[in-house]
């Protein structure tokens, strides 16, 4: 089957199954195009509250997909390829949560939402990129436990006089992104402004001009004046900046700083989803409910 025609026969199966696809900014571009909505984990989690459709086909990993199952119990979420986790989601279990509580007795925990439901069902409430200084300031208590990404840690406790006890996980992604590229980058173009994500290491963070989760950074290369910007976050990202801005220059700070669980979605998948209604992200009543509350005291805030 030709790419037009399957993306006909997508359009025309969200029809008949009252369907609606949504995507994160990391998809790969011939899934960004049939997306209905586009954006990072909080507004996909948002998005997902308010949908009017009965089916949701999730393009992102796993613990997105679950958010929305969380957060939208009656509809049906789908995800095109339930092999799509996130390695950093996967470093910490809602036992070894426990353990960690238990060492720090009284203390909040603030779970970042690249975890599993498990987890999110044992934490006070959860963050995004873009509103972890507001939550962890939020929170009661002037330690706070923070799980499961150090370097976001890291980026937080810039911001709060709160001591901020981190899980040590990270994003291989992020991580990877390392200050010699974004040198060697910069030495190429020392015009350029340099955004980065806050998963990144603390000394890249430090030569950044701006640190924008994603939906941040689309709102951002709308408005900038700058021609020249270096991008460090998942690559993904830029196919949607350059199509929604063609006369501006994103370069990645690393060519190859690719999610492989991200990427592992295609158009096809997507049609095989809707095809055959698979695969449904179920999530037991109980760690739904609890993680429900920690979600929704973040989306309120
Ligand atoms: P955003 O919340 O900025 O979209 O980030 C999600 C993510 O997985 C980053 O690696
Ligand atoms: Fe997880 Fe990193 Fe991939 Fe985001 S980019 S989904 S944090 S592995």
């Amino acid at each position: 089957m030709k790419k037009s025609e399957i993306t006909s026969r997508i359009e025309q199966l969200k029809k008949e199954r009252d369907a609606v696809i949504i995507a994160h900014n990391y998809q790969i571009g011939e899934v960004q195009d049939v997306a209905d909505f586009l954006g990072d984990s909080l507004q996909l989690s948002q998005e997902a509250a308010k949908l009017k459709e009965n089916v949701i086909v999730f393009c992102g990993v796993h613990f997105m997909a679950e958010t929305a199952a969380i957060l939208s119990p009656e509809k049906t979420v789908l995800m095109p390829d339930l092999g799509a986790g996130c390695p950093m989601a996967d470093m910490i279990t809602a036992s070894e949560l426990r353990e960690w509580k238990k060492q720090y007795p009284g203390r909040k925990v603030v779970c970042y939402v690249n975890t599993s439901a498990e987890v999110k069902a044992e934490c006070d409430i959860c963050c995004t990129s873009s509103n972890a200084v507001q939550v962890v300031e939020a929170v009661e208590g002037d330690e706070i436990l923070f799980a499961p990404d150090k370097n976001l840690a890291a980026y937080v406790a810039r911001f709060t006089k709160k001591k901020i006890v981190p899980w040590d996980g990270y994003c291989y992604v992020h991580n990877n992104i390392r200050l010699r590229h974004l040198k060697e980058k910069k030495e190429q173009l020392p015009e350029a402004e340099v955004w980065v994500h806050p998963e990144c290491r603390p000394e890249v963070i430090d030569m950044a001009d701006k640190v924008l989760s994603t939906g941040k950074m689309i709102k951002e290369a709308r408005i900038t004046t700058k021609t020249d910007i270096l991008i460090g976050t998942e690559s993904g990202i830029i196919y949607r900046m350059k199509q929604e801005n063609p006369d501006k220059n994103f370069h990645a700070i690393k060519e190859m700083a690719h999610c492989s669980n991200m990427k592992k979605i295609n158009l096809r998948k997507v049609l095989t989803s809707l095809e055959d209604m698979i695969y449904k992200v179920d999530v037991p009543q109980d760690i739904s409910r609890r993680a429900k509350g920690a979600i929704e005291k973040m989306v309120m805030l």
